[in-house]
């Protein structure tokens, strides 16, 4: 498992795209070798049980976030040339950004929620939507970052329950604060799904081997105590919401 950490540490750090802006908008390009460190890094996703890859092929991942943009928003993305895109940039500031400067609220996980709720009733899912990835803008909240996407062998409620446990991985590794509960709370309330909910409560187990390095990396590496137990208050939770959202329907 030292490969494994020092694999994790290595994905971590590599650089793949670099975004610039360009007249208004973000010209976001692959880097020369992009691709390789892709394939290395699905080597990585693959052994730790990700659920997720990403695109070798440049132009796969190019018309990914073309669609995704045209999914989710209508546009906003163009592609250009053979390595890059146009983006039309959101209002807003990531959720990472919040936690780090203590504005993070409750009306932006709310937000998020909703957010994610209107993807996944489209029949999308983003695989990677760590609190980086979700731009808030007052009381709206927007994915961004297309770059992964789920194993097509998911059922849709299992993609769903992977978007919802990623941003929680991330909220609950990173939140110094007990904050991380209640957010939590709110987050999923606001989500509407006992299929999905239920689905979360399965996968809020500690896994062992190379899966718990892939934990580690999406939980900011807390401590494993710590880890275990906040996975088991949210699992708690999670069952609890689950049987009234249940039996509400
Ligand atoms: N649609 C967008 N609106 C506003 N900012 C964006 C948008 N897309 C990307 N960015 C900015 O560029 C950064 C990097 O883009 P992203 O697509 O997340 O690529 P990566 O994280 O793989 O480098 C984001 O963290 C964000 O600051
Ligand atoms: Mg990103």
């Amino acid at each position: 498992l030292f490969i494994a950490n020092w694999l994790a540490l290595l994905i971590d750090s590599v650089v793949i795209n670099r975004v610039s802006c360009v007249d208004g908008l973000l010209l976001k390009r692959r880097v020369k070798l992009g691709s390789l460190l892709i394939l290395g890094g699905n080597v990585f996703l693959r052994l730790t049980h990700s659920r997720i890859l990403m695109f070798v092929s440049t132009t796969e991942w190019q018309r990914w976030e073309y669609t995704s943009y045209q999914t989710l928003y209508g546009g906003g993305c163009e592609i250009r040339g053979r390595d890059a895109l146009l983006i039309q940039p959101f209002a807003g500031t990531n959720l990472k950004t919040h936690l780090e400067a203590g504005t993070l609220t409750h009306t932006m996980l709310e937000a998020a929620a909703l957010e994610l709720q209107r993807a996944h009733r489209l029949g999308f899912t983003h695989g990677d939507p760590h609190l980086e990835n979700v731009l808030v803008d007052t009381t709206r909240a927007r994915l961004i970052d297309f770059e992964t996407r789920h194993e097509s062998r998911l059922s849709l409620t299992e993609r769903q329950a992977d978007d919802l446990l990623v941003l929680l991985l991330d909220l609950l590794g990173r939140d110094p604060t007990m904050g991380w509960l209640d957010l939590s709370r709110t987050f999923l309330s606001v989500y509407e799904g006992p299929a999905v909910l239920a689905e979360l409560s399965r996968r809020l187990q500690l896994p062992r081997g190379w899966e718990l390095i892939l934990w580690k990396t999406r939980t900011n590496h807390l401590s494993q105590p710590a880890l275990s137990e906040r996975i088991e208050t949210l699992r708690l939770f999670t069952e609890r919401l689950t049987y009234r959202q249940s039996s509400i329907q």
